[in-house]
C-alpha cells in the first residue's frame, strides 16, 4: 500500500531527469515552497528588480506604488530631485500605509497612529511620543532612549540607468551593469539611450499562472510565429525572420533580436495552420510602420531581465513589461507604454495604435496570457510530469536563428543552480 506522501502524483521533492535542463519538472511551477524560495532567492537579493521609469515620477513629492516580488514597496522623488524606493511597510506595528498608485506629497503618514516619514523613508514624527502631561506629571510615551534614526522605513538600494530604474533589498548587490552583462547591456542602452521617455499609459492584468512562464514565453521564439495569427498573417513575427538570440554569461537574461521579413508568403508560413490568408484589417494604421533610426537593423527587440521585467520594442511599440508574483500559481502584469519626449505627435499615435498589439486584451498578447493559464492548468493536474524543452538541442547556447528552445534551458540551468534543485 502506498501512502498519499510516496504517490507520483503527489512528489514531495523536485525531480530532475538529467544533469540539464531540456526536461523541466512541472512541480517547478507547482511548489509554494519552491515559490517562497524563488522569493528570497531571486527577488529580495542579489538581483536588480525593475520598479518603473523616472519619467513617471518627474516632481519632486511624485511617487508610485509598485512591487518587488510579493513585496509592496513606494518609488519616489525627494525634493532634491533624488530617486529613492522604500519598503510599504510602517515601522511601527507594520501597516501597509499607501494605498494610492500614485500621487505627489512632502512626506508619507501612517493612518493607523500617524508615524510620519521624510520622502526618503526616515521616520520624523512620533505622535505622543514625550506621552502627555497631566497634572504636571508626564504620563506614558515612547521610552527615553527611542531613536526615531533606528526607526525608519526599509530602504531599498537604487540604481538608474536611461530613465529606468532598478531596485533591491540587497544593499551588497553588484553594480546594474555588472549584473546585466555587456551583451545585454548593449541592447538595454539601445532601447534607454539617454533620451528623455513620455509616459504613455498602463495595462495591468492577472494571470493565473506561475510567474516563471512570462518569462518563457520571451525567450521563446518557437511560438510567435505559429500561436500569434496576427504575427503569422501580417509578418511581424516569423521563422524565417533573420534573427539573433543571445544570453548573459549566467544565461538568466536574454535578448530575442528579429529583422521583418518582406511581406512575401513563403510556402512554410503559408502552411502554419494560424497564417489567414484572406485576414484583413478593418484599419491599416496598426501596421503603419515607420523605421526609427536608433534601431539600427532589428525591428524586434525583446529583452528578459531575469527575474522582474521584459523591455520590449516591438516595430514603434515600446514597453515594459513588471512581472509581480502572488503566490506560485498568479502573478500581477503591468504594462507600462512609453515614447520619447522628441516623438511627434504623429509617432505618439503611432505607438499607441500599434500598442494595441499587446497588453490583456491585445491582438497579440491576450493568446499569451491564456497559453500560460493553460500550461499552469496542465502543471497543476499532473505534477510529477515534466515538460519537453528539446527544440534545438539540450545544450544552452546563443543562436541565429528562432528554432530553438536554447534561452528556456539557459534560465532553468540558472534557476538550478541558484535553488540548488
Ligand atoms: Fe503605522 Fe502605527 S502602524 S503608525
Ligand atoms: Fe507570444
Amino acid at each position: 500500500m502506498t501512502s498519499v506522501a510516496e504517490s507520483p502524483v503527489f512528489p514531495q521533492h523536485i525531480a530532475w531527469e538529467s544533469a540539464g535542463t531540456s526536461r523541466i519538472p512541472f512541480m517547478s511551477y507547482t511548489s509554494e515552497e519552491l515559490h517562497r524560495r524563488e522569493l528570497e532567492r531571486f527577488f529580495y537579493k542579489s538581483h536588480w528588480c525593475y520598479v518603473g521609469l523616472e519619467a513617471e515620477i518627474p516632481s519632486p513629492g511624485d511617487f508610485k506604488r509598485t512591487a518587488v516580488g510579493e513585496r509592496s514597496v513606494i518609488l519616489v522623488r525627494d525634493a532634491d530631485g533624488g530617486i529613492h524606493v522604500v519598503e510599504n511597510v510602517c515601522a511601527h506595528r507594520g501597516m501597509s500605509f499607501c494605498r494610492e498608485r500614485h500621487g505627489n506629497r512632502k512626506d508619507f503618514t501612517c493612518p493607523y497612529h500617524q508615524w510620519n516619514y521624510s520622502l526618503k523613508g526616515e521616520l520624523q514624527g512620533v505622535p505622543f511620543r514625550r506621552g502627555v502631561e497631566h497634572d504636571g506629571v508626564v504620563q506614558g510615551g515612547m521610552p527615553a532612549d527611542f531613536k526615531p534614526a533606528d526607526n525608519g522605513l526599509t530602504k531599498l538600494r537604487v540604481a538608474t540607468r536611461g530613465g529606468v530604474v532598478f531596485a533591491s533589498f540587497d544593499h551588497e548587490i553588484e553594480s546594474l551593469e555588472d549584473f546585466l552583462g555587456p551583451g545585454i547591456l548593449r541592447y538595454f542602452d539601445r532601447l534607454f539611450d539617454g533620451r528623455e521617455l513620455r509616459l504613455l499609459g498602463y495595462n495591468r492584468q492577472r494571470i493565473p499562472g506561475n510567474w516563471k512562464l512570462m518569462q518563457e514565453n520571451i525567450k521563446d521564439p518557437y511560438h510567435p510565429g505559429l500561436l500569434h495569427t496576427w504575427f503569422v498573417t501580417f509578418g511581424l513575427w516569423r521563422a524565417d525572420n533573420k534573427s539573433q538570440l543571445l544570453m548573459d554569461g549566467k544565461h538568466r537574461h536574454a535578448a530575442m533580436i528579429s529583422t521583418r521579413g518582406q511581406m512575401g508568403k513563403a510556402a512554410q508560413v503559408t502552411a502554419v495552420a494560424s497564417f489567414k490568408e484572406d485576414m484583413k484589417l478593418e484599419d491599416p494604421r496598426f501596421l503603419d510602420i515607420v523605421a526609427e533610426p536608433w534601431w539600427g537593423g532589428p525591428t524586434a527587440v525583446m529583452t528578459t531581465i531575469f527575474p522582474s521585467v521584459i523591455f520590449q520594442q516591438q516595430v514603434n511599440s515600446v514597453s515594459t513589461r513588471h512581472i509581480q508574483p502572488d503566490g506560485h500559481g498568479a502573478f500581477n502584469f503591468v504594462w507600462t507604454h512609453f515614447g520619447f519626449a522628441d516623438d511627434t505627435e504623429e509617432m505618439t499615435e503611432r505607438r499607441l495604435r500599434q500598442a494595441n498589439l499587446f497588453g490583456p486584451a491585445g491582438f497579440v498578447s491576450a493568446d499569451d496570457g491564456e497559453v500560460i493559464e493553460l500550461s499552469q492548468q496542465g502543471f497543476e493536474q499532473k505534477p510529477f510530469h515534466r515538460t519537453l524543452v528539446e527544440l534545438g538541442g539540450t545544450g544552452v547556447a546563443d543562436a541565429d536563428h528562432m528554432v530553438t528552445e536554447t534561452l528556456i534551458r539557459g534560465m532553468y540551468e540558472y534557476w538550478r543552480g541558484v535553488m540548488e534543485a
